[in-house]
């Protein structure tokens, strides 16, 4: 058996197990099975680099493999869910740029022995460019979303100009070195691809930033398809080609969600669009607050009440307690649901995992175009943390920042209770109308303790 062959097979069977990851990842049942599967491709596709001919470095590929790990297996332990885009955020800018140095480090020594064409170089270029935005880009993702720097979208009128010169230098580069093959000039270009990653990122609003993740996690993809076609690397090819291609599909999906085209997400800024602002409310009206027990009533004697779980019950770690209230309301004949709506919390699908956690069963989750026509027969809606994706500015107000996005449609219910600690706003920074609405009663506290105490008040009742 050649070595040319058993790598073919080692890359057949990594690839297969990425699909097959990607398969699994697409449904909560399958998920956790997904990722032990990718992870085990991932293993499979390293151990292949071993066999690479002309791979020499051992050492070095060890004590890579060693920082990596040492450093991401206790960062992805300790993470709390809430944090994970970030984190998405770190892992891909770091992806990215690996695909930019590899690219950049093949073309020093192609360049050094005459070896380079035409199809390398543009490889190469696509790779270091797009390596180097995605590198950048994810570095401010992460700042903006771990509030190191303001959520807030910057874009001064400047800020457009001096993008417009960066693109055009950037292809000036382009053409001199498919012209010249300089490593000065490629080195020139990552580093302005740099700078163009930041000002990339620095019009979108917190808001949109995870989009931008995602966009950016498409873009790494490319970057890292780009540096396999540099080494004749099937497996980084096809690696690439799938995490490109899904990134893509999950930016439109969530910009759909979120009611937002990606080029006003990326270029809204430049046009008075605030997305993700970050005011403070300073609305003094007064509102109807409730205790414990009087909403344990309004539960107890209810037939349908939907839960809307949102980004404060995963703060609050509330989602056992949720479904002992769920349980215990069902034990009295009462029709529970939960209605998720796919931005809820702060990641793709954030809801649904957190209450999988509490073993909330599948069928009770109910998507947003699915429940939305309920609301009007729905006795009481509980509102647990969630604010923006009921707020209903989405969809009376053309000036919201939100303006747009689908919501669950709670202010067609007839009693709606919101339970979250203060008048203070959701991620949107905007204020929210729904709480002062006459059918809404707010429970002021914790997520976790107001369940707690709403069990206790529900089995006196
Ligand atoms: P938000 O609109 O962010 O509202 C969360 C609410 O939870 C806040 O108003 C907060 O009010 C309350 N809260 C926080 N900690 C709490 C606790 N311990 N106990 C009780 N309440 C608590 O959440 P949402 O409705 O889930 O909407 C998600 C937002 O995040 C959307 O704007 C979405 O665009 C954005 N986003 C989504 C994603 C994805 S992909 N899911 C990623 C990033 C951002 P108090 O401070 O008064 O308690």
């Amino acid at each position: 058996m050649s070595k040319a062959f058993v790598i073919a097979v080692i890359d057949l069977i990594a690839a297969v197990c990425f699909i097959l990851a990607l398969r699994g990842l697409s449904g909560p049942k399958t998920a956790r099975l997904g990722n032990q599967i990718g992870a085990g491709g991932m293993v499979v596709a390293v151990l292949a680099a071993f066999f690479v001919s002309g791979a020499t470095n051992f050492p070095l590929m060890i004590g890579s493999i060693a920082v990596g790990t040492v450093l991401g297996v206790p960062a992805a332990r300790r993470v709390p869910m809430t944090a994970m885009p970030q984190m998405v955020a770190l892992f891909n800018g770091v992806g990215g740029g690996a695909a930019a140095l590899v690219s950049i480090e093949e073309f020093r020594s192609r360049a050094a022995v005459d070896s380079l064409t035409f199809g390398v170089t543009l490889a190469v270029l696509l790779s270091a460019i797009i390596g180097c935005v995605s590198f950048a880009g994810s570095g401010i993702t992460f700042a903006k979303l771990q509030e190191l720097m303001s959520g807030r979208p910057f874009a001064p009128p400047w800020l457009r100009y001096v993008f417009g010169g960066l693109v055009a230098v950037l292809l000036v580069l382009v053409v001199v070195i498919l012209a010249t093959e300089s490593v000065a000039a490629l080195i020139v270009l990552a580093l302005l691809a740099l700078v163009f990653g930041v000002l990339f990122v620095l019009p979108v609003g917190g808001a949109d930033v995870p989009i931008v993740i995602s966009l950016l996690n498409a873009f790494t993809g490319l970057a890292v398809a780009a540096s396999g076609a540099v080494l004749s690397n099937v497996l980084l090819i096809v690696a690439g080609t799938l995490v490109g291609a899904s990134g893509t599909l999950l930016t439109q999906m969530m910009g759909r969600a979120m009611g937002r085209s990606i080029p006003s997400i990326l270029f809204g800024a430049f046009k008075g669009s605030t997305a993700g602002s970050t005011e403070i409310s300073k609305d003094v009206r007064p509102v109807k607050s409730g205790n414990a027990e009087d909403i344990a009533i309004m539960l107890a004697y209810s037939q349908k009440v939907t839960i809307v779980p949102g980004y404060g019950l995963a703060v609050a770690q509330g989602q056992h307690t949720v479904r002992e209230l769920a349980d215990l309301l069902a034990s009295k004949g009462v029709d529970v649901s939960f209605a998720i709506h796919p931005v809820a919390g702060r990641m793709p699908g954030h809801m649904n995992v957190l209450l999988a956690e509490a073993n909330v069963p599948y069928e009770k989750l109910r998507e947003m175009d699915d429940i939305n026509p309920e609301f009007p027969r729905t006795d009481v809606v509980l509102v647990i943390g969630a604010n923006d994706v009921v707020n209903p500015a989405a969809k009376t107000d053309p000036g919201s920042p939100i303006y747009g996005m689908p919501i669950l449609n709670v202010d067609e219910a007839k009693n709606i209770i919101f339970m979250k600690r203060s008048m203070r706003p959701g991620f949107a920074g905007i204020d929210n109308e729904l709480l002062y609405n006459p059918k809404t009663t707010m429970l002021f506290g914790d997520a976790k303790d107001s369940l707690t105490k709403l069990i206790s008040a529900v089995k006196a009742a």
